[in-house]
């Protein structure tokens, strides 16, 4: 099995390219099924849930063909209206196929996701949004089966701003008929960006990245070539990583006002930023400082940095407070960080961090992808080498992780912790 051996101390120096976002193409590639006709992808990232995604079109007929970062998705004759559970289960955004399919084959059957550890990850909002926009809707054996003529638009309150559930919904409304309002709606970049890639193809769409979107439904989208955003929560985590080594780096095809809740804490903690038009410097010269963090919906702090924060904060001079208000079980990774020797208390949805001069290394292991982030983020610190299995989580998404932080100095390598390699950076 497949391990991440990190040698901590190498201050990280250097520049890095920011691959596309993983949440923003998982968001439009289900939304290419609303059109009859070829979309062209690009700045696609190369990672686990982008072939997952790739795998589930497939297996709906779609035809694609990929080549690097570039992607292209004919969904003209799609052949089957169900998404199998062995694909859904790996990863939750495949059940936004289900939208999409209603719209135009009428009926869908879509495997429930099912939780992952950092929640229960309902579809509450998805199934109760499905249905008011008129489809009938029957949950059986773990399956979620959905069918319409044709979806009429109507208004939709979520009783939290779900990213997915706006994601999903803006998708499905924009083939029914009349006007959707979708009220207290998500407002994430990656919200945004789909409404964008949505109205090229064709879409009529108003008020995206705000707390209300209205969709007026049209009879037919057409396809479209169409640029991924750069990944903020990749970003975020080379920044954690260059202020945690007290290093030098840029990170160049990125979108620092996508970072707007991020970088001002990680200036708090005394990283010096510097944010140009599609790169973002950061320097940190001295120990981090304490500092607290709210996880919110956008524009508050997303939920995705909370992890690799907190790796940080488990180093910085004072004590953290951390409280995280959008998943339920987001702290699963602190029993690994405490391995490393930080000192965090965990008191229900926060966590009070007392910040060490330095954690050791320690055999740990990654639950979630953003879990897997932190863990990295503190092994390029802690004294020693440590060793990170459950690897595959941070395939998922992040691309070249490995070699990224190789071209910056971090002495990282995988290999088969039974054939255990040298293989350190030649980069
Ligand atoms: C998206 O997940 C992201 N994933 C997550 O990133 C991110 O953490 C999350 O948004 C919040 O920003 C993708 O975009 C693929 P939510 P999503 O619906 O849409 C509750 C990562 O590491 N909820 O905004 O599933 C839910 O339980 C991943 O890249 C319901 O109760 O998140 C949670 O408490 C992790 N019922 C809250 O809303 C529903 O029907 C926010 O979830 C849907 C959600």
């Amino acid at each position: 099995m497949e391990k991440l051996f990190v040698t901590g101390g190498a201050r990280l120096q250097g520049t890095v390219r920011i691959s596309g976002s993983k949440n923003g193409a998982l968001a439009i590639m289900a939304g290419a099924l609303l059109a009859s006709g070829r979309t062209t992808l690009r700045n696609v990232p190369k990672i686990g849930d982008i072939f997952t995604m790739v795998e589930t079109l497939r297996s709906l007929g779609a035809e694609i063909e990929t080549n690097g970062d570039w992607l292209s998705i004919d969904a003209t004759n799609l052949t089957s209206c169900e998404a199998p559970y062995e694909l859904v289960k790996q990863m939750r955004a495949s059940f936004c196929v289900l939208g999409p399919l209603v719209a135009r084959l009428g009926r869908a059957k879509v495997a429930m996701p099912g939780g992952c550890d950092i929640g229960s990850r309902p579809i509450d909002y998805h199934v109760k949004g499905i249905q008011t926009l008129g489809a009938y809707v029957d949950t059986d054996h773990g399956y979620v089966y959905a069918e319409s003529l044709r979806l009429r638009g109507a208004p939709i309150y979520l009783d939290f701003p779900s990213a997915g559930a706006t994601q999903h919904l803006m998708t499905a409304a924009c083939l029914a008929e009349g006007v959707t309002v979708i009220q207290n709606a998500a407002a994430e970049p990656e919200v945004v960006d789909l409404a964008r890639f949505l109205t090229q193809m064709g879409a009529r769409i108003d008020g995206a990245g705000t707390t209300t979107v209205k969709i007026t439904g049209v009879r037919e989208l057409h396809g479209v070539d169409y640029t991924i955003i750069p990944d903020r929560m990749e970003a975020g985590t080379f920044g954690i990583a260059a202020a945690i080594t007290r290093g030098d780096v840029t990170v160049t095809a990125a979108a620092p006002e996508h970072l707007e809740p991020v970088l001002p804490k990680l200036q708090e903690v005394g990283a010096r930023i510097d944010a140009q038009n599609d790169s973002i410097h950061f320097r940190m010269v001295d120990r981090p400082l304490a500092t607290d963090i709210m996880t919110m919906p956008h524009p508050g702090f997303p939920t995705d940095m909370q992890q690799p924060m907190v790796a940080l904060l488990s180093v910085a001079e004072g004590t953290s407070v951390v409280t995280e208000n959008v998943y339920e079980r987001r702290f699963k990774y602190i029993s690994e960080l405490q391995r490393m020797g930080a000192d965090i208390k965990q008191e229900g949805r926060t966590a009070i961090i007392k910040g060490m001069p330095q954690l050791t290394a320690a055999p740990v292991t990654a639950t979630d992808l953003r879990a897997g982030a932190a863990l990295v983020v503190a092994a390029l610190a802690a004294e020693g080498q440590t060793e990170i299995a459950g690897i595959e989580h941070i395939d998922r998404g992040y691309e070249n992780l490995v070699d990224k932080l190789c071209s910056l100095g971090a002495e990282i390598y995988r290999a088969d912790s039974e054939r255990r390699g040298t293989a350190l950076c030649l980069a």
